[in-house]
């Protein structure tokens, strides 16, 4: 392997685009990130600009070249946030803003598509229920809002794949980020001819669709004169930020699973064969290793709820570490260490902004339930700790359910910082959780994959063995016992409350 080989990996993401070097051994050589705003034009939309994208790749890329000859990168590869629909004209322009994957406005064209295909049949087509963040809805929208943009629609990218395009010129995408769409026929790793076909959506709009390590395309002349690349840098498929993030925690074979905690919740399993949840309740996705697949579930408020709690009842620990200089997260997380495990019988709920994972529902709402007046601040944040790992729980269980046997838990995201909270997870989940020593997540991921298209690694099981190793790991303790008799309660909780739920949401919106 040459001596001072490196490998380039954007990442697209939702608050703004990283380029990561890393060297051929996987150490970290530069890393810079440009941000761009994410526009709500409208309540539950979410748009971006295809353009501020671009601008940032290259003000992100410049700076991360700033350290190195770029005569020495031998691959590219993208990753970024999924589902988004980037729509473009014939001359390769951008139509509209990009709608996003958090975007939720197609609540009535997904029912109308599950009315259509019949959600037995969508599960057998794509593997997956179709939902507001998905693609293909999108697209529904647009045709039905805004039929002067439809009519011009020449091409349909995803964010990182727009990327691609403006990098190489070629118009082309990967299987991992190809499953969220809601077109796609997962098992089999091609575009569902019977969802195009049913929803009337011309095949000649979609790129072609690669394995993930494979080379896609060269970067341009354009592109190399733009960014300081060179001509010819071959630019693999890349993958999906959840499938890149787990290539980047090593998370490439049965039995290690990932939880990610930032705002929102990911665990994360790869699976050597195709498997679907019965009911779809997980999302089944391709993974970004050829002839493997993924099962996610997404939790939408994790590290994000205890955030919610900073800001709303915080005030005092966010001012105490104004004046010391400590994080505030580890002040909070040293109080709700006082609190015996299980918080004496309090149970948070935490559906904040609704739930995916296992309860696609938009109205779930947060709650303390079991509150008594021995509960002091400690209990209401260990509360919070321990709901989030409840909440994940039910990811696991639904893929322990499918006869997935998980051996190790890898956590990763802001959240995972917490030695409490890792420990949480230990005795919650009754599995050692690890910590790995990158912290790099979906670039370092795209960057490995640009490393197998060129050839420094055999394959990605290979590029991950020689560059992820784990640096701590804790296993569950005696609290397991507690947490097993509480995990029932929580789970019958959701269960209690969901037309509760329904109904005080209609109230709110009717009084907003
Ligand atoms: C995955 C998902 C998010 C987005 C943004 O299904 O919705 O991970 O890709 O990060």
């Amino acid at each position: 392997m040459a001596v001072g080989t490196y490998l380039l990996g954007i990442d697209v993401g939702t608050t703004g685009t990283k380029a990561l070097l890393i060297d051929d051994a996987g150490s970290v050589v530069g890393s810079s990130t440009s941000d761009y705003p994410m526009l709500t034009p409208r309540a539950l939309w979410a748009e971006q600009n295809p353009r501020d994208w671009w601008a940032a790749t290259v003000k992100a890329v410049r700076h991360v070249l700033q350290s190195v000859d770029p005569r020495r990168i031998v691959g590219v590869g993208l990753t970024g946030q999924m589902h988004g629909l980037v729509a473009l004209d014939a001359h390769g322009s951008v139509l509209r803003p990009c709608i996003m994957w958090n975007d939720q406005r197609t609540g009535s064209q997904c029912a109308a598509i599950t009315r259509q295909i019949g959600e037995h049949r969508l599960l057998d087509l794509i593997g997956n229920p179709v939902l507001p963040g998905f693609t293909a809805p999108k697209l529904l929208w647009v045709r039905e809002n805004e039929p002067d943009v439809y009519q011009r629609i020449a091409r349909v990218l995803l964010p990182k794949d727009y990327l691609r395009y403006r990098l190489t010129g070629v118009f082309a995408t990967e299987v991992s980020d190809a499953s969220g769409t809601a077109l796609f026929d997962v098992q089999h790793r091609r575009w569902s001819e019977e969802m195009l076909s049913a929803l009337e959506i011309p095949r000649a709009w979609l790129p072609d669709c690669y394995e993930s390590p494979v080379v896609s395309a060269q970067i341009s002349r354009e592109a190399a004169d733009e960014l300081g690349l060179i001509q010819g840098t071959p630019v693999v498929g890349g993958g999906g930020d959840q499938a890149a993030q787990a290539v980047g925690s090593g998370i490439v074979s049965e039995g290690i699973v990932s939880v990610t905690l930032g705002t929102s919740g990911v665990v994360f399993a790869s699976c050597q064969s195709y498997r679907r949840e019965p009911e779809g309740r997980l999302h089944a996705f391709c993974h970004a290793i050829p002839n493997t697949w993924h099962l996610m579930g997404v939790m939408l408020s994790a590290a994000g709820s205890f955030r919610w709690f900073r800001d709303a009842l915080g005030e005092r620990e966010l001012s105490e570490a104004r004046t010391s200089g400590a994080d505030v997260y580890d002040i909070l997380t040293a109080e709700a260490e006082s609190a015996p495990a299980g918080s004496e019988g309090l149970i948070f709920l935490p559906y904040l902004t609704g739930e995916r994972t296992p309860y696609p529902d938009p109205d779930a709402r947060g709650v303390y339930f079991g509150l008594t007046l021995r509960h002091q601040k400690a209990h209401l944040i260990r509360a919070v700790l321990e709901g989030v790992a409840y909440g994940l729980r039910d990811s696991l269980e639904l893929m322990r359910e499918l006869g997935i046997t998980i051996s190790q838990v890898r956590a990763s995201g802001g959240g995972a910082r917490s030695a409490l909270w890792r420990q949480i997870l230990a005795d919650v989940f009754g599995t050692e959780i690890a910590l790995v020593n990158v912290t790099e997540g979906a670039a370092y991921g795209a960057a490995l994959l640009a490393g197998v298209g060129a050839g420094l690694y055999h394959d990605v099981p290979g590029a991950c063995a020689r560059t992820i190793r784990v640096v701590d790991q804790v296993a569950p303790g005696e609290n397991a016992r507690i947490y097993a008799d509480y995990y029932p309660i929580y789970r019958s909780l959701y269960p209690s409350l969901a037309s509760q739920f329904k109904a005080v949401s209609a109230v709110a919106s009717r009084h907003a």
